[in-house]
Parts: C-alpha cells; structure tokens; sequence
C-alpha cells in the first residue's frame, strides 16, 4: 500500500488520551458513547484508557481503603495503593496523559477557561474517589489537581469525571462539526447564550420574537446580544460582574 502524499496527508501524533482510574471501571465511556464524544472516540479523534484502582492493592482482601485518622465517619482510600495506580497510568503505552486531576468537591470549581486549557493539552488522568475521600498526601506528592464540577456532593467522583469528559472532548479539533462552533455558546464570551426558537411560528398562542422571522441579520445578531446580556444579568450577576471588570480593564 501506498501512503498518501500532498497536502490531504496530516502526520498525525498519538490522540488526546484520557486515563481513568476507578474502582467501577464498567462506568465507562457511559453516556459519553452516546454522544459526538462516543463517535470521536471510534474515529480515534481521543483514546480512552481505563484502569481499576483495585489490580494495584497489595493485601491479600485487595483492600483500596481504611478508617480515617481522627475518627469519623466513611473510609479512607489508601496512598500507596493511589501512587501505583498513578504510576501505572504515567507509564501506559500510547498518547501522554497529562496534568493529573481528582474530581473533588474540596476543588477548584470547573468553568469553561479550564476546559478549554484541557483540551489544548496532550490528555489527563482522572482519579475517581469513592468513599469519604483519598489520602491528601498522595495527591501533594504526584503533583493531582483537585477540581469539582459543582458545589454539591456525589457519591463518586465517576459522574464528575465523565462530565469534565465530556466538555473536554467536544473542543477537541474534528469532534464538533464546523457548524456547530463553540464561539457562539454559553461561557465563551462570558455570557450565557441568548434563547432558540423553532417551526411553529406560533405554538399555544406564544409568538416566536418577530425579529427572528425579519430575515435582517444585523438586527437578529443585536437581539441575541441584547437577550444574552439581560439573561446573564438575571441569572448570573456574577458572571456580569466579572465581564464589567474585564471590559474596563480591557479599555484601560
Ligand atoms: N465528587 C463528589 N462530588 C463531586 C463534585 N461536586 N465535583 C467533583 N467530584 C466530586
């Protein structure tokens, strides 16, 4: 066979890998096959590599955790059991896995500047916690990010995982197609997005905004700006805020 030449021929390095670890590791790729996420992964747009926190215990109960010292409540997952997991991951076959992140509601809360720094990268290792929580020294020691997806509590780090998945992959080049550009959406300008209509003009009595069916662009492209301000104004003035302070300063 012969390889293809010309400028159709893109060399190609190894793909943006996710590396999991988890004791649940059937979890996945979950709701992500069901999306652009699950056809960019059998095009080999990304990889996903699972491993099971339990092939790396050592005891003879393959036990992943402990009691927490000072008492309380819930179980403990292990550092050394952690560090070879870690370890494993870091030496897999295939694309560099990246910045190592546990999903945790202790955190740094995920918003779309973070996202989009993850999928510039090369990948990342996900550390899934059950349980209470992990020991934090593992973490300080392997250099793990902490990032929450929320200010709530799941009762694993899976779903979290598959979240940030999700929002990481679609940014990926070639798994949206150019139709659907991530400049327009919600965050992207620190705005939320303005709201959609469709056929019925007219749909129990409620009209479609008129401007919509005008044809004019430059007067649909100043309604949406204007709706996605005042939504964002109401929703989120904290987003508000911060755009305001930007936009001074940008002028400044
Ligand atoms: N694990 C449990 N709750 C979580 C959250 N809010 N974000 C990320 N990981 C979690």
């Amino acid at each position: 066979m012969t390889e293809p030449t010309g400028p159709a021929w893109t060399p190609t390095g190894p793909a943006w890998t996710a590396r999991v670890l988890t004791l649940f590791p059937e979890m996945f790729p979950g709701f992500l096959g069901f999306s652009l996420a699950g056809k960019a992964l059998e095009k080999g747009i990304w990889a996903l590599d699972v491993l099971d926190i339990r092939d790396f215990a050592r005891d003879k109960h393959r036990s992943v955790d402990d009691a927490p010292f000072g008492g309380g409540a819930g179980m403990v997952m292990r550092p050394e059991v952690l560090d070879a997991a870690l370890e494993a991951a870091r030496g897999r076959e295939g694309g560099n896995a990246g910045q190592a992140v546990y999903l945790s509601p202790r955190g740094r809360l995920l918003d779309q500047a973070l996202v989009r720094d993850l999928a510039a990268g090369t990948g990342m290792t996900l550390l899934c916690g059950r349980y209470e929580g992990v020991d934090q020294r593992v973490l300080e020691a392997r250099g793990v990010a902490e990032v929450s997806i929320g200010d709530y509590v799941l009762s694993g780090g899976e779903p979290a995982a598959l979240t940030l998945l999700d929002a990481v992959v679609r940014l990926l080049p070639g798994v949206l197609g150019n139709e659907d550009s991530p400049a327009e959406e919600s965050f992207e300008r620190g705005l939320l997005e303005h709201p959609h209509y469709t056929r019925p003009a007219e749909w129990r009595g409620r009209k479609v905004p008129e401007v919509l069916l005008s044809g004019h662009h430059d007067n649909i492209r100043e309604w949406r700006k204007t709706q996605s301000e005042q939504v964002t104004r109401e929703r989120r003035p904290d987003l508000w805020a911060r755009r305001s302070r930007t936009n001074v300063e940008d002028k400044g």
